[in-house]
């Protein structure tokens, strides 16, 4: 089960429509002694991969070159900050919600989120959160209120909302850095990207 949350992760990986860019990140925390890592991360800007972690890593690895001119360095220092601030993120989810839920055994905790530019100039910017694969919260950027998906979620909500200091750190990723960082990539990468395609991750996993 924990496998298919894995390999999961990346079934949450979707093109986005015609004339939408997007970044996405997909995190997970996963509780201790499945031999696995205790957490994973995968960012992808449009449909390719830009940057891989996971907890048996000293920091997060490059998978473009491209990031490595005019000022994608002082971004990729920032995009290092935020994939290790979100790993605490989900280490603190996942160890609350278990506690909450005085669960034993083996749980996981994931997000994931992102911001789109289209080509109408609109934008759009989303989070959610999963607690053993399936739904459990998720944030509004809009309106900034976290709503539960379940009742049991209630107490988290309750907990981010308390945590002003994380609450901060998201209004900043997902107000301005997510879409900055974004119209840089497409800005110097683009042409990469669109010669890369759509082929740097086949899905050979049915997604269910
Ligand atoms: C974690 O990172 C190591 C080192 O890069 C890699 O060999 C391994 O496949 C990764 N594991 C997962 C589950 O991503
Ligand atoms: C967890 O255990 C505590 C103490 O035994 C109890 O008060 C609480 O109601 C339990 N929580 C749930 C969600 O069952």
């Amino acid at each position: 089960m924990i496998r298919m949350t894995v390999l999961g992760i990346l079934c949450w990986v979707h093109a986005a429509a015609a004339g939408t860019h997007s970044l996405q990140f997909f995190g997970m925390a996963t509780s201790k002694g499945t031999g696995l890592p205790q957490s994973v991360y995968v960012g992808m800007v449009d449909d390719v991969q830009y940057t891989s972690y996971n907890s048996t890593m000293d920091k997060p690895v490059l998978l473009t070159d491209w990031m490595n001119k005019i000022n994608g360095r002082e971004f990729w220092k920032k995009r290092t900050w935020y994939i290790l601030q979100n790993e605490q993120t989900l280490k603190w989810s996942l160890i609350n919600t278990v506690q909450h839920f005085n669960h034993t055994g083996v749980h996981t905790y994931q997000n994931m989120g992102g911001c789109e530019l289209h080509d109408d100039r609109t934008k759009r910017a989303y989070l959610s959160h999963a607690y053993d694969g399936k739904d459990f919260i998720s944030f509004d950027v809009e309106t900034l209120t976290w709503t539960a998906a379940v009742p049991q979620a209630v107490f988290y909500k309750h907990m981010r909302e308390a945590n002003t200091e994380l609450q901060q750190i998201i209004l900043d990723y997902f107000r301005q850095e997510c879409f900055q960082f974004l119209e840089w990539c497409l800005q110097y990468g683009m042409e990469t990207l669109q010669r890369k395609g759509k082929v740097t991750i086949s899905y050979s996993i049915p997604c269910v």
